[in-house]
């Protein structure tokens, strides 16, 4: 497996591959890597010929500066599990490589859907979101690119850039991984305090339940999402920003549901933010 941490040395990496005719899957991450981005790396392996993975912590989509300087990272550990997993290249790039010029004057702006929900909680998250993934994507050229249905307000945002500024990728969504437990993987999990690590599985629990009331009959979206919320409120620990069911493509809210939705919720356990999401179908 190689290193390389130049854009120049990325890119030129990635045409050769191309040129001697390889499919090449790309998994953009941002390290500390965990089962859920092994199952990306997995899923690029058995679709493609040659797989990379990016590492990169991107400030950009960080609103606070310690929520940035506290963001797990440990590279050796990442490369063994890259290799173990089959990649073939690694772009590791440090802060100075990819923003040349400090903080980047142009952003990739992703409209009204990265103002609401995650964007609402998070100002500017998608921006530095859709900026460093069009930086990469463009770097990579055409490649098949691979991203977690965990973050699935992110995998629609990056299929409407993709659309948008006509990149040369095919996105692919891959479903969630998640603990024993129901506790999707996550980075962030590691800072979850011991005594809030059982009170984490209560987002699992909310969408389960909403999911069986869907199941069950219920069409009023207003009452899923109270049964998702009435759930979170049960869990002292935990402090519920949004529960919502929406359409998967345009991200409102029916009335009554019908056909396929997401359930979608977000919550602050201790110091830490777990999103988590469910499709259903009526
Ligand atoms: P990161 O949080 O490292 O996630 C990298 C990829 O792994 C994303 O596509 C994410 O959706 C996926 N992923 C994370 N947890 C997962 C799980 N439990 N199951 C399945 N997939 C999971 O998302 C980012 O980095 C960044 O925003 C990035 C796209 C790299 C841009 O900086």
């Amino acid at each position: 497996m190689e290193v390389v941490a130049s854009r120049d040395g990325f890119r030129k990496a990635m045409s050769a591959e191309r040129a001697a005719g390889a499919r090449l899957g790309l998994v953009p991450t941002m390290g500390a890597l965990h089962e859920g981005h092994m199952s990306l790396l997995r899923a690029a392996v058995s679709g493609c010929d040659v797989v990379v993975a990016t590492i990169f912590v991107n400030p950009l989509q960080f609103s606070s500066r310690e929520d940035l300087a506290r963001y797990p990272s440990n590279l050796e550990r990442d490369l063994e599990m890259a290799q173990a997993a089959g990649v073939k290249l690694v772009f590791a790039p440090s802060l100075g490589e990819m923003y040349p010029r400090g903080e980047p004057e142009t952003r990739v702006e992703p409209g009204p859907l990265g103002e609401r929900l995650e964007g609402a909680s998070r100002p500017g998250h998608f921006a530095g979101v859709a900026t460093v993934v069009t930086k990469l994507l463009s770097l990579s050229g055409g490649c098949r690119a691979f991203f977690g249905e965990k973050d699935f307000q992110q995998l629609a945002i990056v299929r409407n850039l993709v659309e948008d500024l006509d990149l040369d990728a095919e996105i692919v969504g891959c479903p969630t991984v998640r603990e024993p437990d129901g506790l999707a993987c996550s980075s962030r999990n590691q800072r979850l305090a011991p005594d809030d690590r059982p009170a984490a599985t209560v987002v699992f629990k909310a969408l389960d339940a909403a999911r069986a009331s869907v199941a069950a009959g219920e069409r009023r979206s207003t009452e899923v999402e109270r049964t998702m919320a009435a759930v979170v409120a049960a869990e002292p620990r935990a402090r519920l920003d949004y529960a919502v069911v929406v359409d998967p493509v345009t991200f409102e809210s029916p009335v009554l549901l019908a056909g396929e939705l997401r359930l979608l919720i977000a919550t602050d356990i201790g110091p830490v933010r777990l999103i988590d999401n469910l499709g259903v179908e009526t």
